[in-house]
């Protein structure tokens, strides 16, 4: 496990508020009738303007800047040239490498209303991912994180947590370790100290958790066909209390802002 000075964990900070802001930038343009091709065009703009480098382009042969998943898709969706239309729900995941550090995260829009069990569904994968979270802290485990997201996400209210896919460690590279599933026993797992940094991404189904892979080698989709949701942040293991490197502020306050996406403000906080 490789931990981090002061001085990595204030570096990767602005690796990490640099895809902040990227998501950010994108939700001031999400709308109706734009493709997923010509956002993932402006994100590779925007990091290249911000001497950073798109981390996932080339990654194992990944060939793009970013992942797009819409709808069913759960994760690592090929931006593409189908327009979106209202009631769409996509996660927009970017990766960087700025001063050799990465950031990577992840947040899930809503293009117009898709309904109400749609809405529910990302309202409780961000609120999992919150709670994940919380159990970053020294003298935890990782078990801790993945209980906390799926006794939520699953017990709670029913979802599936994805269990093909997992967070990680980050750093100098894109994964490290430890792997952080979203689905775990309470005090497993290794034991988090000072300096981890982690990508806590749960993967959270509204349907069935089951999901396979396109025929391009990438595309990972639900069994079912029901929408899926995903919510990434990167977070450094303190002692008492998480610090969450990258920043949804921003983010929710243009998707606030842009009157072609919907928001989960409306609805009441649940447990
Ligand atoms: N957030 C994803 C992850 O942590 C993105 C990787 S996609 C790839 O694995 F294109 F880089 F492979
Ligand atoms: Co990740």
């Amino acid at each position: 496990m490789i931990y981090k000075t002061d001085e990595q964990v204030e570096l990767m900070r602005q690796s990490a508020l640099l895809v902040s802001k990227t998501l950010t930038e994108i939700a001031g343009t999400l709308k109706p009738g734009i493709t997923t091709l010509s956002i993932d065009k402006k994100i590779g703009e925007f990091i290249r303007d911000h001497q950073a480098i798109p981390s996932f382009l080339n990654y194992n042969g990944y060939p793009f800047n970013s992942c797009i998943s819409v709808n069913d898709v759960v994760v690592h969706g090929f931006p593409g040239v189908k327009e979106l239309i209202e009631g769409d729900i996509l996660t927009i995941d970017v990766g960087v490498i700025l001063n050799g550090w990465h950031g990577d995260h992840a947040y899930t829009f809503a293009i117009g209303d898709p309904g109400k069990e749609v809405m529910r569904l990302i309202q409780v994968t961000k609120e999992s991912l919150y709670k994940g979270i919380e159990k970053a802290i020294v003298g935890n485990r990782i078990g801790d994180i993945a209980f906390a997201i799926q006794e939520h996400t699953e017990r709670k209210n029913g979802y599936g947590v994805v269990r093909e896919l997992v967070g990680h460690g980050l750093g100098k590279n894109l994964h490290e370790d430890p792997q952080v599933p979203n689905y775990g026993k309470r005090g497993s797992g290794p034991k988090l100290k000072e300096g981890l940094v982690l990508a806590i991404e749960p993967m959270i189904n509204m349907g069935t958790r089951d999901v396979y892979t396109d025929d391009d080698g990438w595309t990972v989709r639900t069994n079912d066909g029901k929408p899926s949701v995903h919510f990434e942040h990167d977070v450094c293991v303190r002692k008492g209390k998480a610090d969450i490197l990258s920043d949804y502020s921003i983010i929710e306050k243009a998707e606030k802002a842009n009157p072609n996406l919907f928001t989960q403000q409306i609805l009441q906080p649940l447990n």
